[in-house]
């Protein structure tokens, strides 16, 4: 069964069309990364998952029903701009509200258990204000736990998180997956998204133009060797004479496609060259993304 299962969605805000007939397929127990640029859609996708706002036309199924199925609702948990909190309570007090507003029946118990889940255990009793915005975007995961979601719809949550707070949100993330609830992350943070996600969906002008596994975005992306050496340019005019794709990249030329070193390094030993540095690489997520964008053209 998929978690998700989302088909020709359409989204109209008068006559703007923001969702142009997406498809998305979620499975249980993925962290699925939602790669776009801003304007794209990814806002207006997740608030329609979370029943927040009600779709065009298309069809949304959660867990295999209707999305506006009371079921199907109490399974998600939502966390889309800040979190709704008093500044001046506690922590403990803001998710004693979220517990008593969802009628949760042993609040002290559940907040302890998410407060656990999201590494917040220590700083119950500090004001929902002097909270770094790691802290916050980590109580607003609480406050989505609450109720014990099966599906977790985060916008955009490691947003303007320094180092330390997203490798929190990293090791939070993956241990709710392992767990095995199923997390939907829009994000444009690319490089922090490939630590994590499992499958990706990327959206452009309110449709998907690409879904995948992480383990197809290892396969797909391209490996190349780079070399460096003192002439750069005769180095690659003498490349460009055996392999089909060169370029140069950060001081580097990349010789896409090939896999062997030593093939290039005795192949322009032989032309009189001296390799300086030489190395295997693959593109990642990020330059991906950037290949594929520029592929689809403007549009
Ligand atoms: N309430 C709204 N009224 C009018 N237009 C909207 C509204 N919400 C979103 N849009 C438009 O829909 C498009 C998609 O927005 P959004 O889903 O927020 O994109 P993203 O989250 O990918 O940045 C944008 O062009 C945005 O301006
Ligand atoms: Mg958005």
């Amino acid at each position: 069964m998929k978690a998700i299962e989302i088909k020709s969605l359409t989204k109209n805000f008068g006559e703007k069309q923001a969702l142009k007939g997406l498809n998305m397929t979620v499975p249980v127990g993925s962290i699925y990364g939602f790669i776009g640029e801003n304007g794209s859609g990814k806002s207006t996708t997740e608030k329609i998952i979370c029943g927040l706002i009600h779709p065009s036309g298309g069809e949304v199924k959660l867990f295999g029903k209707d999305y506006t199925d009371a079921d199907v609702r109490a399974k998600v948990g939502v966390l889309i701009e800040a979190p709704g909190c008093f500044a001046n309570y506690s922590v403990w007090n803001n998710l004693m509200l979220q517990a008593a507003n969802l009628s949760i029946k042993n609040p002290e118990e559940e907040i302890r258990k998410v407060l656990k889940l999201v590494r917040m255990e220590g700083a119950a009793g500090n004001k929902f204000k002097n909270c770094s915005l790691g802290m916050k975007q980590r109580i607003g995961i609480a406050m989505a736990l609450l109720g014990d979601p099966e599906l977790l719809v985060l916008d955009e949550p490691i947003n303007g998180l320094d180092a330390d707070g997203m490798r929190i949100m990293r090791e939070v993330l993956t241990d709710l997956a392992s767990r095995g609830r199923t997390i939907l992350v829009s994000s444009h943070i690319l490089g922090e998204l490939e630590k994590i996600a499992t499958h990706y969906g990327i959206i452009r002008g309110g449709k998907m133009i690409k879904e995948m596994t992480a383990t197809e975005l290892e396969a797909g992306c391209r490996t190349f060797v780079a070399v460096t050496a003192k002439d750069m340019i005769k180095t690659k005019t003498i490349l460009q004479g055996k392999y089909s794709r060169i370029e140069e990249e950060n001081g580097y030329i990349r010789v896409y496609g090939a896999t062997n070193p030593e093939e290039i390094v005795t192949y322009l030993y032989e032309n009189g060259i001296l390799v300086s540095e030489i190395k295997t690489a693959k593109i990642g997520l990020e330059e991906y993304y950037i290949d594929l964008m520029k592929e689809k053209g403007a549009n």
